[in-house]
């Protein structure tokens, strides 16, 4: 799996983003070790709070079908679809990644219609709390 190609894929997995009250639309690609990519958008909701972002739902999706080791993720977003810049995963989806991927885990943030840059979790979430404090 290219990086190229797990673009591509987050980028169409923004089409099913449920995103009537902000309508930014984000999508992730996510890869496992054993090869299997999982996307997600964001589902957002009525009472707002409940709102899911696309990181989340690539990474719980692939939980709950038995994948805990990951390699990548690629993740794109914009208003009303349309890419004009980096749409960097929140706080919130960074101490998830955190939960089950290592400090090597490669984060791919879209940046245009075939453009991306690469980050490291340990650089976006450095001095992180993670399963190993609680050990
Ligand atoms: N959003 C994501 O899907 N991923 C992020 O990491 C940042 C924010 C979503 C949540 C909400 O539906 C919309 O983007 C605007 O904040």
């Amino acid at each position: 799996m290219t990086n190229e190609k797990l673009v591509a894929l987050a980028i169409n997995a923004m089409d099913n983003a449920y995103v009537p009250y902000s309508n930014y639309r984000v999508g992730a690609a996510l890869l496992t070790q054993s090869g299997k990519v999982y996307t997600g958008c964001n589902i957002e909701n009525a009472s707002y709070s409940p709102t899911v972002c696309a990181e989340r739902t690539a990474i719980f999706k692939a939980v709950s079908e038995g994948e805990r080791k990951f390699v990548k993720i690629a993740v794109a977003g914009g208003k009303n679809g349309e890419i004009s810049g980096e749409f960097p995963p929140c706080g919130v989806c960074r101490q998830v990644m955190a939960e089950f991927c290592e400090d090597g885990f490669v984060i791919l943030v879209v940046n245009g219609a075939n453009s991306f840059t690469e980050y490291k979790l340990s650089d976006i979430l450095p001095f992180s709390f993670n399963p190993k404090h609680i050990k």
